[in-house]
């Protein structure tokens, strides 16, 4: 018999200082850029979202996101997870209103996935992320609005239906290990 012991799930959050400074303008940004809805199925409706440009390091937000964020990235994977680097592979917004959501999925090819809550109203519906090791067990990161969470790309993770009438924003990305 093999005994399989199982590793504790994992993941981290982090609040970027600068969020007050730069929210707008991203919102701003994000507003003027190029996006495609989507409602693909009753599991995946999203307003907007620019994930088919997300290896584009050109756009404007991410021109003005990534300097700030790949700092935090960057002591976190040094001083938390024991790794000396990281490299973002693609990066894209989705912007949900009311009743939108995002079904269980998970990220392929990638170590790692981040959320940057750009926007996210008082009692809107944080990332739910389910246990590997343990069955029907999920966990919902505490997060505030200008908070990332990063956790393994492999896990299940949703954003449930939006209940509120404030839109939600979050900047997603993707990582390896190199
Ligand atoms: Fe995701």
């Amino acid at each position: 018999m093999i005994n399989f012991i199982p590793f504790q799930d994992h993941y981290i959050t982090f609040h970027i200082r600068e969020h007050n400074l730069i929210k707008d303008e991203i919102i701003q940004l994000i507003e003027r850029e190029n996006g495609k809805s989507v409602n693909e199925s009753s599991d995946y409706i999203v307003t907007k979202q620019d994930y088919e440009n997300s290896f584009n390091f050109e756009r404007e937000y991410v021109q003005l996101l990534l300097p700030v964020i790949k700092n935090y990235i960057q002591r976190a994977f040094n001083e938390y997870m024991f790794l000396s680097n990281c490299t973002i592979t693609n990066i894209w917004y989705h912007i949900y209103s009311k009743n939108d959501t995002y079904g269980w999925h998970i990220h392929d090819s990638v170590n790692w996935t981040g959320i940057y809550y750009l926007k996210l109203p008082k009692h809107a519906p944080k990332t739910d992320i389910k246990s590997l090791v343990k069955k029907n067990k999920v966990f919902t990161p505490k997060v505030k609005e200008g908070d990332v969470v990063l956790f393994p790309a492999h896990l299940h993770h949703r954003s449930k239906h939006l209940n509120t009438d404030e839109q939600k924003i979050s900047i997603v990305f993707n990582l390896v290990n190199k």
